[in-house]
């Protein structure tokens, strides 16, 4: 039975792409799925649950409550938060046992605070980070990181010293930025081993995984890659990775439009000849953009339509063309129409749609709203 909004994710391409990039990681470097923002949509605990079978051997979130539904469902693996964590938050982050980022000294005070209010038998696991060109959280000054590495270990038993990160900027673009900013980030990394002991070291996301073998260290974090999307937001194809997400509607309604007869708000769709026009109950809250009207394609039955008129709320409309010879419409009331996804031959990707919108693919998976349920399937076999 089709839903009028319904956000399909293929687990088994999500293990697979997990498994693939694992392949790819220079001497054995450990894979990190980032789940963070519900998995970029597509359901953190049933991602993180397939990256882990995939071979995954950590979990990365960017926030407190993020932290907590993974262990809320009942997963156990090494989890670390990437994101700033205000002192209200910790004490969610140390009750879900997840590892944490220092970015200052005065953070880490407040984290040996908080842990020795909490009596948990393990200590934090802390990574230090140096900001060797995001220009975002972490210290540019190498000596401030030492400095904080430092005070992880005097400030309480109940803190260690585990890893160290990085985060590039430009492994999507410009590699020689990406260069320069392990050329800052390895000797650091190297120093501060010397002085704390073996860590973890990790700096790449997805496109440095793919592109840049020398920031690989102990770690990858990948995030759009598990879900099958091009970290260049180019054509996925080319990434040797398969694309989990399928967004769909079914056509509601097919009817005539006569020349000059006008669809959706604005009249912005003004038939230039007799045509059929079919309704689909998906719009801009279940996450298609207003900015894909008269912007977007649409494949129902392995055919593609333009996306005519003003993306509404609730509802899309498509142009089906003038019909066969017996005046019939071409597509039929109750076909699947496919936004993100494949149809017969025809397939439109998260980055053809990020295209039409000038933005990347992470933006359009974000954007896919609570109110659209999703489905899991592993190669087409339903997932309870
Ligand atoms: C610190 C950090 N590492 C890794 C990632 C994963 O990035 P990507 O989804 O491009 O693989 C993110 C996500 O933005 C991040 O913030």
């Amino acid at each position: 039975m089709a839903l009028r909004a319904l956000a399909s994710v293929n687990l088994a391409a999500i293990e697979r792409n997990v498994v693939s990039l694992r392949t790819r990681l220079n001497g054995g470097a450990e894979l990190c799925a980032v789940v963070k923002a519900d998995a970029s949509g597509h359901g953190a605990v049933p991602v993180a649950r397939a990256a882990l079978a995939g071979g995954a051997s950590m979990l990365a979130v960017a926030t407190a409550g993020e932290a907590a539904e993974l262990r809320a469902a009942g997963l156990t693996a090494p989890l670390l938060v990437l994101g700033a964590i205000s002192s209200e938050e910790l004490p969610v982050v140390l009750a879900a046992g997840a590892e944490v980022v220092a970015f200052n000294v005065r953070f880490v005070g407040q984290l040996a605070a908080a842990s020795a209010a909490v009596s948990g038998d393990r200590p934090v696991g802390v990574h230090v980070k140096l900001d060797s060109g995001m220009g975002r959280l972490g210290t540019r000054d190498a000596e401030e990181a030492f400095a904080v590495a430092a005070a992880v270990g005097e400030r309480a038993p109940g803190l260690r010293l585990v890893g160290a990160m990085t985060h590039l900027a430009t492994a999507d673009g410009d590699l020689d930025f990406a260069a320069a900013q392990l050329a800052v980030f390895a000797p650091f990394a190297t120093e501060l081993q010397r002085r704390f002991g073996r860590l973890r070291i990790h700096a790449a996301n997805s496109a440095a995984t793919l592109r840049v073998p020398a920031s690989h260290f102990d770690m990858v974090r990948c995030g759009i890659a598990l879900y099958g999307c091009d970290p260049m937001n180019e054509d996925p194809d080319s990434t040797g990775l398969e694309q989990a997400m399928e967004l769909s509607s079914y056509v509601a309604a097919v009817k005539r439009a006569e020349a000059g007869d006008s669809v959706g708000y604005g009249r912005r769709f003004i038939a230039q000849r007799p045509t059929w026009v079919a309704t689909m109950p998906i719009g801009y809250a279940d996450g298609v953009r207003r900015g894909l009207t008269n912007n977007c394609d649409v494949l129902i039955d392995g055919r593609r339509y333009p996306l005519i008129g003003t993306v509404s709320m609730d509802n899309i409309t498509a142009d089906l063309g003038e019909g066969g010879s017996d005046g019939e419409p071409a597509g039929r009331v109750g076909a699947p129409a496919i936004l993100i996804g494949r149809s017969g031959q025809e397939r439109q990707t998260v980055e053809d749609i990020a295209h039409r919108l000038g933005t990347i693919n992470h933006e359009v998976l974000c954007g896919i709203s609570a109110r659209v349920p999703r489905r899991y399937h592993r190669d087409g076999m339903p997932v309870p």
